[in-house]
Protein backbone atom coordinates (compact mmCIF):
# COMPACT_ATOMS: atom_id res chain seq x y z
CA UNK A 1 0.00 0.00 0.00
CA UNK A 2 1.44 3.39 -0.60
CA UNK A 3 1.32 5.38 2.72
CA UNK A 4 2.75 9.06 0.99
CA UNK A 5 1.22 11.86 0.30
CA UNK A 6 2.00 14.00 -3.47
CA UNK A 7 1.71 17.56 -2.40
CA UNK A 8 1.72 20.24 -5.66
CA UNK A 9 1.78 24.18 -5.50
CA UNK A 10 -1.43 25.45 -5.13
CA UNK A 11 -4.18 27.95 -6.10
CA UNK A 12 -6.06 29.42 -3.58
CA UNK A 13 -7.62 28.32 -0.90
CA UNK A 14 -11.31 29.50 -0.81
CA UNK A 15 -14.85 28.64 0.90
CA UNK A 16 -15.75 27.14 3.71
CA UNK A 17 -15.07 24.35 6.38
CA UNK A 18 -15.67 22.46 9.67
CA UNK A 19 -12.53 20.55 11.50
CA UNK A 20 -13.50 17.16 13.30
CA UNK A 21 -14.31 17.13 16.80
CA UNK A 22 -11.55 18.42 19.42
CA UNK A 23 -9.56 15.39 20.04
CA UNK A 24 -8.85 16.52 23.42
CA UNK A 25 -12.46 17.02 24.48
CA UNK A 26 -13.40 13.78 22.32
CA UNK A 27 -11.20 11.68 24.63
CA UNK A 28 -12.41 13.41 28.11
CA UNK A 29 -16.10 13.14 26.98
CA UNK A 30 -16.12 9.47 26.42
CA UNK A 31 -14.40 9.00 30.18
CA UNK A 32 -16.54 11.18 31.97
CA UNK A 33 -19.82 10.10 30.22
CA UNK A 34 -18.04 5.91 30.75
CA UNK A 35 -17.89 7.00 34.48
CA UNK A 36 -21.20 8.75 34.74
CA UNK A 37 -24.67 7.35 35.99
CA UNK A 38 -27.09 7.42 32.86
CA UNK A 39 -26.85 7.87 28.93
CA UNK A 40 -24.69 10.56 27.77
CA UNK A 41 -25.19 11.67 24.44
CA UNK A 42 -22.15 13.05 22.61
CA UNK A 43 -22.22 15.16 19.30
CA UNK A 44 -19.30 15.58 16.98
CA UNK A 45 -16.88 13.13 18.89
CA UNK A 46 -13.69 12.90 16.40
CA UNK A 47 -13.48 9.57 14.93
CA UNK A 48 -9.81 9.47 14.76
CA UNK A 49 -7.87 6.37 16.07
CA UNK A 50 -6.25 7.84 19.56
CA UNK A 51 -10.33 8.27 20.41
CA UNK A 52 -11.01 5.35 19.15
CA UNK A 53 -8.19 3.45 21.27
CA UNK A 54 -10.30 4.87 24.27
CA UNK A 55 -13.66 4.17 22.84
CA UNK A 56 -12.38 0.51 22.60
CA UNK A 57 -10.50 0.47 25.99
CA UNK A 58 -14.23 1.43 27.74
CA UNK A 59 -15.90 -1.08 26.35
CA UNK A 60 -13.51 -3.77 27.16
CA UNK A 61 -14.17 -2.71 30.56
CA UNK A 62 -18.02 -3.05 29.62
CA UNK A 63 -19.22 0.19 28.64
CA UNK A 64 -21.68 -0.24 25.61
CA UNK A 65 -21.21 2.75 23.42
CA UNK A 66 -22.96 2.76 20.29
CA UNK A 67 -22.34 5.44 17.14
CA UNK A 68 -26.08 6.77 15.49
CA UNK A 69 -26.23 8.35 12.40
CA UNK A 70 -28.01 11.62 12.60
CA UNK A 71 -28.48 14.11 9.65
CA UNK A 72 -27.63 17.71 10.07
CA UNK A 73 -29.02 20.20 8.00
CA UNK A 74 -25.93 22.32 7.80
CA UNK A 75 -23.34 19.72 6.82
CA UNK A 76 -23.49 17.41 3.39
CA UNK A 77 -22.24 14.64 5.44
CA UNK A 78 -24.31 12.76 7.94
CA UNK A 79 -22.75 13.75 11.26
CA UNK A 80 -22.70 10.66 14.21
CA UNK A 81 -23.73 11.13 17.41
CA UNK A 82 -22.41 8.69 20.21
CA UNK A 83 -25.07 7.08 22.70
CA UNK A 84 -22.61 6.25 25.87
CA UNK A 85 -24.34 3.97 28.85
CA UNK A 86 -22.81 5.51 32.33
CA UNK A 87 -21.66 2.55 34.46
CA UNK A 88 -20.94 5.25 37.37
CA UNK A 89 -17.95 5.96 39.23
CA UNK A 90 -17.79 2.00 40.82
CA UNK A 91 -19.17 0.04 37.44
CA UNK A 92 -16.07 -0.78 35.59
CA UNK A 93 -15.02 -4.29 35.23
CA UNK A 94 -11.56 -6.08 34.67
CA UNK A 95 -10.65 -5.95 31.13
CA UNK A 96 -10.09 -9.26 29.75
CA UNK A 97 -6.53 -8.40 27.67
CA UNK A 98 -4.00 -5.09 28.28
CA UNK A 99 -5.62 -2.13 26.86
CA UNK A 100 -3.80 -1.05 23.61
CA UNK A 101 -3.85 2.53 23.08
CA UNK A 102 -1.79 2.74 20.54
CA UNK A 103 -0.30 6.17 19.46
CA UNK A 104 -2.40 8.04 21.83
CA UNK A 105 -0.96 9.52 25.18
CA UNK A 106 -4.19 11.38 26.08
CA UNK A 107 -5.31 7.42 26.45
CA UNK A 108 -2.95 6.35 28.16
CA UNK A 109 -2.17 8.89 30.78
CA UNK A 110 -5.34 9.52 32.02
CA UNK A 111 -6.91 6.23 31.74
CA UNK A 112 -4.17 5.48 34.42
CA UNK A 113 -5.46 8.30 36.48
CA UNK A 114 -8.57 6.01 36.35
CA UNK A 115 -7.44 3.10 36.32
CA UNK A 116 -5.24 3.49 39.85
CA UNK A 117 -8.60 3.47 42.26
CA UNK A 118 -10.28 0.25 40.33
CA UNK A 119 -11.06 -2.86 42.23
CA UNK A 120 -9.19 -4.63 39.33
CA UNK A 121 -5.61 -4.66 38.34
CA UNK A 122 -5.39 -3.71 34.49
CA UNK A 123 -2.35 -3.32 31.85
CA UNK A 124 -1.96 -0.26 29.36
CA UNK A 125 0.25 -0.93 26.05
CA UNK A 126 0.89 1.29 23.15
CA UNK A 127 2.52 1.34 19.84
CA UNK A 128 6.45 1.99 19.59
CA UNK A 129 6.27 5.69 19.98
CA UNK A 130 3.92 5.46 22.91
CA UNK A 131 5.99 2.75 24.62
CA UNK A 132 8.99 5.24 24.51
CA UNK A 133 7.51 8.17 26.39
CA UNK A 134 7.42 9.21 29.54
CA UNK A 135 5.44 7.76 31.82
CA UNK A 136 7.03 8.64 34.97
CA UNK A 137 5.37 12.28 35.30
CA UNK A 138 2.28 10.49 35.85
CA UNK A 139 3.25 6.93 38.41
CA UNK A 140 5.14 9.97 40.63
CA UNK A 141 2.07 11.86 41.70
CA UNK A 142 -0.31 9.04 41.27
CA UNK A 143 1.73 6.37 43.30
CA UNK A 144 1.65 9.72 46.46
CA UNK A 145 -2.14 8.80 45.99
CA UNK A 146 -1.53 5.17 47.27
CA UNK A 147 -1.16 3.84 43.35
CA UNK A 148 0.92 1.13 42.64
CA UNK A 149 2.16 1.58 38.73
CA UNK A 150 4.40 -0.74 37.39
CA UNK A 151 6.92 0.19 34.03
CA UNK A 152 9.74 -0.47 32.30
CA UNK A 153 12.84 0.82 33.51
CA UNK A 154 12.80 3.94 31.77
CA UNK A 155 9.42 4.57 33.45
CA UNK A 156 7.77 3.50 29.91
CA UNK A 157 5.01 1.93 28.86
CA UNK A 158 3.58 -1.30 29.20
CA UNK A 159 1.76 -0.19 32.52
CA UNK A 160 0.68 -2.64 34.74
CA UNK A 161 -1.66 -1.16 37.09
CA UNK A 162 -2.86 -3.11 40.54
CA UNK A 163 -5.95 -1.15 41.63
CA UNK A 164 -5.54 0.00 45.26
CA UNK A 165 -7.61 2.25 47.50
CA UNK A 166 -6.51 6.07 47.07
CA UNK A 167 -6.23 8.97 48.86
CA UNK A 168 -6.51 12.76 48.15
CA UNK A 169 -2.96 14.73 47.45
CA UNK A 170 -1.59 18.46 47.20
CA UNK A 171 0.45 18.31 44.17
CA UNK A 172 2.73 20.78 42.19
CA UNK A 173 3.19 19.92 38.70
CA UNK A 174 6.55 20.21 37.93
CA UNK A 175 5.49 20.13 33.93
CA UNK A 176 3.02 22.19 32.15
CA UNK A 177 1.08 19.01 31.17
CA UNK A 178 -2.77 19.13 30.94
CA UNK A 179 -2.61 15.32 30.83
CA UNK A 180 -0.93 15.14 33.66
CA UNK A 181 -3.03 17.17 35.69
CA UNK A 182 -6.18 15.49 34.27
CA UNK A 183 -4.36 12.00 35.71
CA UNK A 184 -3.98 13.37 39.02
CA UNK A 185 -7.80 14.99 38.86
CA UNK A 186 -9.24 11.76 37.31
CA UNK A 187 -7.73 9.71 40.15
CA UNK A 188 -8.94 12.10 42.44
CA UNK A 189 -12.77 10.98 41.64
CA UNK A 190 -11.83 8.02 43.08
CA UNK A 191 -9.80 8.64 46.18
CA UNK A 192 -10.82 9.86 49.55
CA UNK A 193 -11.22 13.30 50.43
CA UNK A 194 -9.75 16.22 48.73
CA UNK A 195 -6.96 15.77 45.33
CA UNK A 196 -5.30 19.48 45.14
CA UNK A 197 -3.20 20.24 41.73
CA UNK A 198 -0.96 23.44 41.50
CA UNK A 199 0.04 24.25 38.21
CA UNK A 200 2.40 27.31 37.30
CA UNK A 201 1.90 27.89 33.79
CA UNK A 202 -1.80 27.13 32.62
CA UNK A 203 -2.11 24.38 30.57
CA UNK A 204 -5.62 22.91 28.71
CA UNK A 205 -8.57 23.06 31.39
CA UNK A 206 -11.11 20.64 29.30
CA UNK A 207 -11.04 18.10 31.78
CA UNK A 208 -12.03 21.25 34.63
CA UNK A 209 -14.58 22.23 32.80
CA UNK A 210 -16.45 19.06 31.52
CA UNK A 211 -15.71 17.41 35.63
CA UNK A 212 -18.06 20.42 36.47
CA UNK A 213 -20.77 20.23 33.72
CA UNK A 214 -20.78 16.36 35.15
CA UNK A 215 -21.42 17.38 38.63
CA UNK A 216 -18.34 17.09 40.39
CA UNK A 217 -17.33 19.50 42.91
CA UNK A 218 -14.41 21.33 41.15
CA UNK A 219 -12.98 24.62 42.57
CA UNK A 220 -10.30 27.13 41.52
CA UNK A 221 -8.34 29.09 43.54
CA UNK A 222 -5.55 30.98 41.86
CA UNK A 223 -3.45 28.23 40.08
CA UNK A 224 -5.19 25.58 42.41
CA UNK A 225 -7.49 23.16 40.70
CA UNK A 226 -9.34 21.31 43.96
CA UNK A 227 -11.64 17.91 43.59
CA UNK A 228 -14.02 16.16 45.91
CA UNK A 229 -13.38 12.77 45.95
CA UNK A 230 -16.11 10.42 45.40
CA UNK A 231 -18.63 12.29 43.55
CA UNK A 232 -21.83 10.52 41.63
CA UNK A 233 -21.47 11.96 37.94
CA UNK A 234 -24.43 12.65 36.18
CA UNK A 235 -24.71 12.01 32.24
CA UNK A 236 -25.33 15.06 30.48
CA UNK A 237 -25.28 16.14 26.40
CA UNK A 238 -21.69 17.39 24.96
CA UNK A 239 -21.31 19.07 21.91
CA UNK A 240 -17.55 19.22 20.65
CA UNK A 241 -16.06 21.66 19.06
CA UNK A 242 -14.21 21.47 15.96
CA UNK A 243 -10.57 21.14 16.79
CA UNK A 244 -8.22 23.88 16.80
CA UNK A 245 -5.24 22.02 16.24
CA UNK A 246 -6.46 20.34 13.07
CA UNK A 247 -8.02 23.91 12.22
CA UNK A 248 -4.21 25.49 13.05
CA UNK A 249 -2.81 23.58 9.50
CA UNK A 250 -5.61 25.41 7.16
CA UNK A 251 -5.32 28.51 8.72
CA UNK A 252 -1.18 28.38 7.86
CA UNK A 253 -2.34 26.78 4.44
CA UNK A 254 -4.58 29.82 3.99
CA UNK A 255 -2.23 32.23 5.04
CA UNK A 256 1.07 30.96 3.23
CA UNK A 257 -1.00 30.74 -0.26
CA UNK A 258 -1.64 34.03 -2.08
CA UNK A 259 -5.34 34.93 -2.45
CA UNK A 260 -6.70 32.17 0.05
CA UNK A 261 -9.79 32.91 1.89
CA UNK A 262 -11.11 30.49 4.45
CA UNK A 263 -13.70 30.54 7.06
CA UNK A 264 -13.76 27.46 9.40
CA UNK A 265 -16.86 27.29 11.49
CA UNK A 266 -17.49 26.22 15.00
CA UNK A 267 -13.81 25.59 16.21
CA UNK A 268 -13.28 25.74 19.78
CA UNK A 269 -11.54 28.80 21.26
CA UNK A 270 -10.86 27.97 24.63
CA UNK A 271 -8.13 30.17 26.23
CA UNK A 272 -5.85 27.81 27.24
CA UNK A 273 -5.31 26.46 23.56
CA UNK A 274 -5.53 29.92 21.68
CA UNK A 275 -1.67 30.54 21.62
CA UNK A 276 -1.24 29.59 18.18
CA UNK A 277 -4.37 32.50 17.00
CA UNK A 278 -2.22 34.81 19.30
CA UNK A 279 1.35 33.76 17.68
CA UNK A 280 0.08 34.65 13.90
CA UNK A 281 -1.54 37.35 14.68
CA UNK A 282 2.08 38.40 16.02
CA UNK A 283 3.25 37.80 12.98
CA UNK A 284 0.83 39.39 10.92
CA UNK A 285 -1.73 36.94 10.14
CA UNK A 286 -5.02 38.78 8.63
CA UNK A 287 -7.26 36.36 11.49
CA UNK A 288 -10.41 36.97 13.04
CA UNK A 289 -12.97 35.72 15.57
CA UNK A 290 -16.59 35.86 14.37
CA UNK A 291 -19.48 34.66 15.97
CA UNK A 292 -18.38 33.62 19.57
CA UNK A 293 -20.48 31.89 21.24
CA UNK A 294 -20.30 29.00 24.10
CA UNK A 295 -21.14 25.23 23.57
CA UNK A 296 -21.40 22.46 26.46
CA UNK A 297 -19.55 24.87 28.34
CA UNK A 298 -16.56 25.24 25.94
CA UNK A 299 -16.04 28.83 23.84
CA UNK A 300 -16.52 28.38 20.22
CA UNK A 301 -16.12 30.35 16.97
CA UNK A 302 -15.58 30.86 13.25
CA UNK A 303 -12.19 31.46 12.20
CA UNK A 304 -11.39 33.89 9.13
CA UNK A 305 -8.27 33.94 7.74
CA UNK A 306 -6.81 35.69 4.32
CA UNK A 307 -3.62 35.25 2.94
CA UNK A 308 -1.03 37.29 4.70
CA UNK A 309 2.75 38.88 4.81
CA UNK A 310 3.93 37.35 8.01
CA UNK A 311 6.86 38.20 9.78
CA UNK A 312 9.22 36.48 12.58
CA UNK A 313 8.49 35.80 16.06
CA UNK A 314 9.75 35.33 19.26
CA UNK A 315 8.01 32.33 21.32
CA UNK A 316 8.77 31.54 24.67
CA UNK A 317 7.30 31.37 28.46
CA UNK A 318 3.40 31.09 28.97
CA UNK A 319 2.58 30.79 25.49
CA UNK A 320 4.20 27.52 24.69
CA UNK A 321 1.97 25.22 26.71
CA UNK A 322 -1.00 27.14 24.89
CA UNK A 323 0.27 26.20 21.42
CA UNK A 324 1.99 22.71 22.56
CA UNK A 325 0.14 21.15 19.59
CA UNK A 326 0.78 23.97 16.55
CA UNK A 327 4.65 24.08 16.30
CA UNK A 328 5.04 21.79 13.61
CA UNK A 329 2.88 23.72 11.76
CA UNK A 330 4.07 26.92 13.43
CA UNK A 331 7.76 26.17 12.25
CA UNK A 332 6.19 25.80 8.70
CA UNK A 333 4.69 29.69 8.88
CA UNK A 334 7.72 30.99 9.79
CA UNK A 335 9.73 29.46 6.95
CA UNK A 336 7.33 31.53 4.77
CA UNK A 337 7.95 34.49 7.67
CA UNK A 338 10.14 37.19 6.95
CA UNK A 339 13.10 37.55 9.52
CA UNK A 340 13.79 35.39 12.16
CA UNK A 341 11.50 32.67 14.38
CA UNK A 342 12.54 31.73 17.78
CA UNK A 343 10.43 29.39 19.61
CA UNK A 344 12.21 28.59 22.82
CA UNK A 345 11.66 26.45 26.52
CA UNK A 346 9.72 23.97 24.33
CA UNK A 347 12.03 21.17 25.18
CA UNK A 348 8.60 19.30 26.06
CA UNK A 349 8.51 18.99 22.52
CA UNK A 350 11.28 16.64 21.90
CA UNK A 351 8.73 14.02 24.03
CA UNK A 352 5.32 14.43 22.21
CA UNK A 353 4.60 11.52 19.39
CA UNK A 354 7.81 12.28 18.07
CA UNK A 355 10.77 14.66 18.77
CA UNK A 356 9.49 17.23 17.10
CA UNK A 357 12.31 19.89 17.87
CA UNK A 358 14.02 17.19 15.71
CA UNK A 359 12.02 16.08 13.28
CA UNK A 360 10.57 19.62 12.09
CA UNK A 361 14.14 20.91 11.90
CA UNK A 362 15.79 17.76 9.70
CA UNK A 363 12.52 17.71 7.41
CA UNK A 364 12.31 21.78 7.00
CA UNK A 365 16.05 21.27 6.15
CA UNK A 366 15.62 18.94 3.30
CA UNK A 367 13.26 21.40 2.08
CA UNK A 368 15.39 23.94 1.92
CA UNK A 369 14.59 26.18 4.95
CA UNK A 370 17.27 27.84 7.02
CA UNK A 371 16.72 25.85 10.57
CA UNK A 372 18.99 25.65 13.89
CA UNK A 373 17.58 23.12 16.31
CA UNK A 374 18.63 24.13 20.29
CA UNK A 375 18.64 22.33 23.20
CA UNK A 376 14.50 23.93 23.90
CA UNK A 377 13.44 24.80 20.76
CA UNK A 378 14.07 26.14 17.11
CA UNK A 379 15.04 29.12 15.54
CA UNK A 380 14.15 29.78 12.12
CA UNK A 381 15.25 32.26 9.39
CA UNK A 382 12.76 32.59 7.11
CA UNK A 383 11.67 34.45 4.25
CA UNK A 384 12.21 32.78 1.04
CA UNK A 385 9.75 30.21 1.49
CA UNK A 386 9.92 26.24 1.12
CA UNK A 387 11.35 24.20 -2.12
CA UNK A 388 9.41 20.97 -2.74
CA UNK A 389 11.38 17.86 -1.41
CA UNK A 390 10.76 13.74 -0.49
CA UNK A 391 10.22 14.24 3.29
CA UNK A 392 9.08 11.80 6.24
CA UNK A 393 6.80 12.21 9.14
CA UNK A 394 8.57 10.29 11.39
CA UNK A 395 5.00 8.37 12.69
CA UNK A 396 3.63 11.36 13.92
CA UNK A 397 0.33 13.34 12.44
CA UNK A 398 0.90 16.48 13.23
CA UNK A 399 4.37 16.56 11.34
CA UNK A 400 2.81 14.55 8.38
CA UNK A 401 0.15 17.40 8.26
CA UNK A 402 2.56 20.39 8.30
CA UNK A 403 4.95 18.99 6.09
CA UNK A 404 1.82 19.03 3.56
CA UNK A 405 0.98 22.46 4.06
CA UNK A 406 4.46 23.42 3.51
CA UNK A 407 4.46 22.03 0.07
CA UNK A 408 1.29 23.88 -1.30
CA UNK A 409 3.21 27.00 -1.31
CA UNK A 410 7.00 25.35 -2.02
CA UNK A 411 8.52 25.76 -5.38
CA UNK A 412 7.72 22.13 -7.26
CA UNK A 413 6.49 18.67 -5.69
CA UNK A 414 6.62 17.58 -2.40
CA UNK A 415 6.28 13.66 -1.17
CA UNK A 416 5.51 13.44 2.36
CA UNK A 417 6.51 9.77 3.44
CA UNK A 418 4.72 7.90 6.26
CA UNK A 419 0.88 9.36 6.67
CA UNK A 420 -1.20 6.81 7.69
CA UNK A 421 -0.50 8.17 11.57
CA UNK A 422 -2.30 11.39 10.17
CA UNK A 423 -5.78 9.16 10.93
CA UNK A 424 -4.96 9.78 14.63
CA UNK A 425 -6.15 12.68 14.64
CA UNK A 426 -7.43 13.76 11.28
CA UNK A 427 -8.35 11.00 8.84
CA UNK A 428 -10.67 13.45 6.22
CA UNK A 429 -7.20 15.78 6.51
CA UNK A 430 -6.30 15.23 2.44
CA UNK A 431 -10.43 15.36 1.44
CA UNK A 432 -10.40 18.88 3.28
CA UNK A 433 -7.36 19.76 1.76
CA UNK A 434 -8.59 19.04 -1.67
CA UNK A 435 -12.05 20.68 -0.92
CA UNK A 436 -10.49 23.99 -0.30
CA UNK A 437 -7.58 23.99 -3.15
CA UNK A 438 -10.25 23.28 -5.56
C1 LIG B 1 -3.28 16.88 25.75
C2 LIG B 1 -2.27 17.55 26.40
C3 LIG B 1 -0.99 17.89 25.76
C4 LIG B 1 -1.08 17.81 24.25
C5 LIG B 1 -1.76 16.56 23.80
C6 LIG B 1 -3.18 16.50 24.33
C7 LIG B 1 -4.52 16.56 26.48
O1 LIG B 1 0.00 16.95 26.20
O2 LIG B 1 0.21 17.89 23.69
O3 LIG B 1 -1.81 16.48 22.39
O4 LIG B 1 -5.52 16.19 25.84
O5 LIG B 1 -4.51 16.70 27.71
P1 LIG B 1 0.89 17.21 27.51
O6 LIG B 1 0.02 17.09 28.69
O7 LIG B 1 1.93 16.12 27.47
O8 LIG B 1 1.48 18.58 27.33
Amino acid sequence: MTDFLEIHPSGPLRGELRMPGDKSISHRAVMLAALAEGTSMVHNLLLGEDVQNTIHAFMDMGVKIEAEKKVSSNLANPVLEHKINGVGLWGLKKPPQPLDLGNSGTSMRLLAGILSGQKFDSVLIGDQSLSSRPMGRVIEPLSLMGAEIHAKEKMTAPLIIKGRPLHGIRYELPVASAQVKSAILLAGLFAHGRTEVIEKAATRDHTERMLRGFGASLTLQGQTIAVEGQPKLKAGVIEVPGDLSSAAFFLVAALIVPGSELVIRGVGVNPTRTGILEILQAMGADLRQENQREVAGEPVADLRVRASALRGVRVNGALIPRAIDEFPILCVAAAYARGRTEIREASELRVKESDRIATMARELLRMGAKVAEKEDGLVIEGGAGLKGAEVESHGDHRVAMALAIGGLSARDRTRVADVACIATSFPDFTLHLQESAK
